[in-house]
């Protein structure tokens, strides 16, 4: 869909379908008023009969008859001003443009004078808009060949604005497209089945994200994993046809010497859980094991395209778990690229074997920060659920730039403790550490095993086992791949960039 940015006034502007979100019992004001006044009360009278109350994401369509130059209003919903945040603004606009796309409309207009209460600005207000409208329309059909006429989309959404308000929120709508064009991208990998989205073809869609000012990829292969030790990711792997690689994005934004902030992504292309097998009842959905290793793609992506004058270094250990002739096996020790040595207890406990190997070499690049993100353990669904990542980790400044951007975009993000005696259980009896502590605290005590391997640099892990992956539409998010901790990512980048809405982020 394109997205254009237009001086102009809803009341003048002709088009299919206007959108126009309002408040809860709040009094018409702004665009919303100018419309009702010049089409003789036609909202009025929509709300005067409780047909429509602006309940969160409501929808109710009004047909103008010649009364105003646009043939339609959508009124979405956006629940009580008291309640506002930007998350509801995303829901309202995903579900307008998702009702205009059951109409079959093609083109539309948006006011965006929304008149939100502070300290919502009018560019966060443009940005959550153009984040609802593209990530709600979502849909991921490449393999779909009959009735593809039936794929309706909406083609064009034209923002309008004041005169004065033009230039900043044309800049934000840019920036919205932008980093939703890279959860797009997340998106599509994650969606991707297992045969169609290997170590090899994560690998070759890295090297796709270069095309872009100071953005370059290696990948390393098997031999060259063998010659540097790396035996916690070559376990993983040793049970498939699919060769592992290690993906290593670097986007030099910064000064030359500037320590990079390295994002570490699991990239466990499908996850059967190897000897240790899972059952079979939503196994397919294990193609979405290399989500994080997906957003830390969309991530550098997105922050190569905005230009963030930062060192960013993205490292995607990839690797198909398999049971096999050659699969590791429960009780099989090795030497990590770090040296430590490693005891395997559950081959499904994967994602931090090869982390491990992942989180060691991101000490060579004498980081300023480490955020790893994956979808670590069933353990953080159950405590926390499908909505939110976990987050653990050595640094509370760290944590908390993230809890702030976890605010900011909606991708909540709770902390988990990661206290002395949650480091016991992954203690070895015959190796340094075993990579499964048992049930209690399965989330913590996998954080407690990564840590292990982690230099001395502020370090947080982010588990998106939950939000990851939805299996139900969830607003701007259609069932499916959600593309999760790219929009966080970024917003956590742009800050430390001091470009972010956190104030003064350093
Ligand atoms: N990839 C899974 C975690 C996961 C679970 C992601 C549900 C998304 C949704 C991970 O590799 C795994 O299998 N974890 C096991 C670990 C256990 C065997 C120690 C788990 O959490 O059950
Ligand atoms: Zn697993
Ligand atoms: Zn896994």
């Amino acid at each position: 869909m394109k997205i254009s940015v237009s001086k102009g006034k809803v009341a003048d502007t002709s088009c299919e379908a206007t959108i126009l979100a309002l408040f809860e019992g709040k009094e018409l004001a702004g665009a919303a008023l100018q419309i009702d006044t010049e089409s003789n009360g036609l909202i009025g009278e929509l709300i005067g009969s409780h047909d429509f109350e602006a309940k969160p994401s409501q929808i109710s369509v009004i047909y103008t008859r010649g009364s105003l130059p646009a043939k339609r209003i959508v009124l979405v919903g956006l629940g009580k001003y008291g309640e506002f945040n930007l998350d509801k603004l995303r829901a309202a606009f995903a579900k307008a443009m998702q009702h205009l796309r059951t109409l079959n409309i093609k083109g539309a207009a948006a006011s965006i004078d929304v008149n939100s209460p502070p300290p919502d600005r009018k560019d966060k207000v443009a940005q959550a808009v153009v984040e609802g409208a593209l990530l709600g329309l979502y849909q991921y059909a490449p393999f779909k060949t009959v009735d593809r006429e039936n794929l309706k989309d909406v083609e064009q959404l034209t923002i309008l604005t004041e005169e004065n308000d033009f230039p900043l929120i044309k800049a934000a709508v840019e920036e919205a497209e932008t980093i939703a064009h890279a959860v797009l991208f997340t998106r599509d990998l994650v969606s991707a089945p297992a045969n169609r989205m290997t170590p090899a073809i994560l690998a070759k869609e890295a090297g796709g994200i270069t095309g872009r000012r100071g953005v370059s990829c290696t990948v390393l292969d098997k031999v060259k994993l063998n010659e540097l030790g790396m035996n916690s990711l070559l376990s993983v792997a040793s049970g498939s046809n699919e060769e592992p690689k290690f993906i290593i994005l670097e986007y030099k934004g910064g000064g030359t010497d500037a320590a990079p902030i390295v994002l570490v992504g699991k990239g466990v292309t499908f996850d059967s859980g190897g000897i240790c097998i899972k059952p079979s009842d939503k196994m397919d959905e294990m193609k979405s094991d290399m989500a994080g290793g997906g957003a830390v793609m969309g991530a550098i992506m997105a922050s190569a395209d905005l230009q963030l004058p930062l060192n960013i270094v993205g490292l995607i250990p990839a690797a198909e778990n398999m049971p096999g002739g050659t699969a590791l096996k429960p009780g099989d020790v090795f030497a990590s690229y770090s040296g430590k040595t490693i005891e395997v207890i559950n081959t499904d406990a994967e994602g931090r074997l090869i982390l491990a190997d992942a989180l060691a070499y991101a000490s060579n690049y004498k980081p300023a920060a480490i955020i790893d993100v994956a979808t670590l353990t069933g353990a953080c669904v159950i405590a926390l659920g499908d909505d939110v990542i976990g987050m653990l980790g050595t640094d509370d400044k760290l944590k908390k730039e993230l809890q702030e951007a976890g605010r900011e975009t909606g991708e909540l993000v709770w902390e988990l403790p990661l206290w002395e005696s949650y480091h016991e259980p992954v203690k070895s009896d015959i190796a340094d550490y075993k990579n499964y502590g048992g049930r209690p605290a399965g989330a913590i005590t996998a954080a407690a095993f990564l840590s292990k391997f982690v230099g001395d640099f502020p370090w947080v892990h982010l588990d998106i086992a939950g939000p990851a992956w939805a299996d139900k539409d969830k607003t701007y998010i259609p069932k499916g791949a959600s593309g999760i901790g790219v929009r966080l990512l970024v917003e956590f980048l742009r800050s430390r960039a001091g470009q972010g809405s956190v104030a003064g982020g350093s």
